[in-house]
Formats: C-alpha cells, sequence, structure tokens
C-alpha cells in the first residue's frame, strides 16, 4: 500500500544518494499501484494543487489537470520527476533559439505519458502540458528544490518572450487546494 510518509522517507533517501534515477524508481513504484494512491491522497475529483511535502531540498504535491487544460511553457530550475496515477499528460519540450530567431523558444519534441509512468525532466528543461482528455488528469510531482517559492520563467503563449512565473497565468483554473 502507499503511504505519504514511506514516499517522503524513501524520497529523502534518494536525496542522500544524490540520484535522480533513484528519485525516479520511488515515483515509479508508487505509480505502478495507480488505485493504491488514490486511496492514500484520495480521489482527484476537482482540478487543483495539492502540497503533500515542502521543504528547501523537496517538494512533493499532486497535481490534478483540469479536463482539456494546456499550460503555458515554463521552467522549473531544479530536477522533476512525474509519475501519472490517472488519465494522461502530454508533455512539449522547448529549445532555446538563438538572438534574431523568429520565436525565443521552439518546441523541440515532446513525451506522451499515460497512468503508471513516469518522466524525469532536468534541471533546465522549458516545457508545457496538455491534458488531452476531457476528464481529469492526476500526477504526483516531485522536485529536488523549493518548488514553490523559486524564482523561475514563463513565456508568453503568443510572442513566446521570457516572462516572471506567475502560476495564475500558467496554469489557469488551478487552484492551490488545502492539505
Ligand atoms: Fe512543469
Amino acid at each position: 500500500m502507499f503511504s505519504l510518509d514511506q514516499f517522503v522517507a524513501d524520497l529523502r533517501t534518494t536525496l542522500g544518494e544524490r540520484s535522480r534515477q533513484a528519485m525516479k524508481e520511488v515515483v515509479a513504484r508508487a505509480v505502478s499501484d495507480p488505485s493504491s494512491v488514490v486511496a492514500a491522497l484520495g480521489a482527484p475529483d476537482r482540478p487543483g494543487v495539492k502540497v503533500l511535502h515542502k521543504a528547501p531540498d523537496l517538494t512533493v504535491i499532486s497535481l490534478a489537470w483540469s479536463p482539456m487544460q494546456v499550460t503555458l511553457p515554463h521552467d522549473h530550475r531544479m530536477r522533476a520527476v512525474i509519475g501519472m496515477y490517472g488519465g494522461r499528460e502530454d508533455n512539449t519540450f522547448w529549445r532555446r533559439m538563438p538572438d534574431g530567431a523568429r520565436f525565443p523558444i521552439e518546441p523541440a519534441g515532446g513525451e506522451a505519458l499515460g497512468t503508471g509512468d513516469v518522466t524525469l525532466l532536468g534541471a533546465d528543461i522549458v516545457h508545457s502540458v496538455i491534458n488531452p482528455l476531457g476528464k481529469i488528469s492526476a500526477a504526483i510531482h516531485v522536485y529536488d528544490g523549493p518548488f514553490l517559492t523559486a524564482k523561475r520563467s514563463m513565456w508568453d503563449p503568443e510572442t513566446l518572450h521570457e516572462e516572471p512565473y506567475d502560476v495564475n497565468v500558467v496554469a489557469r483554473g488551478t487552484p492551490l487546494l488545502q492539505g
């Protein structure tokens, strides 16, 4: 059975080992049994961010995407592991372009994630996310830093210019839930 306390303890062990691959494996183990995650965290029945653990070196959130939700491109400036425990998430990865290019960033690949899938994102990754389903999709996101207060960037959807990150703009309709 999934236990949040044990999960955080296992993640902390991987921080000590300085292995992000090990961190990915801890998340993979958790979402390999999605119903056990739902039993512990509750069914993701409304969109929002639930903070499960918050520390300067480790942030764990549960993110429930609205049906058909689209985020702006954004960065994290710390490594991230995403593990899906419900629905789907399509990631687009963006690369920075040289001065003078049509846009400052452009798409450079992507990754489709489904329930039980896990991905590890490097600290300099710029990505945007789509929930392609007409229902809520849910994921555990783990960051090896102070994700909720970190200074970082988002990119305007029309000009693709880099701007200071504003959670209210990046993920419209994704309120911070209690708990
Ligand atoms: Fe992200």
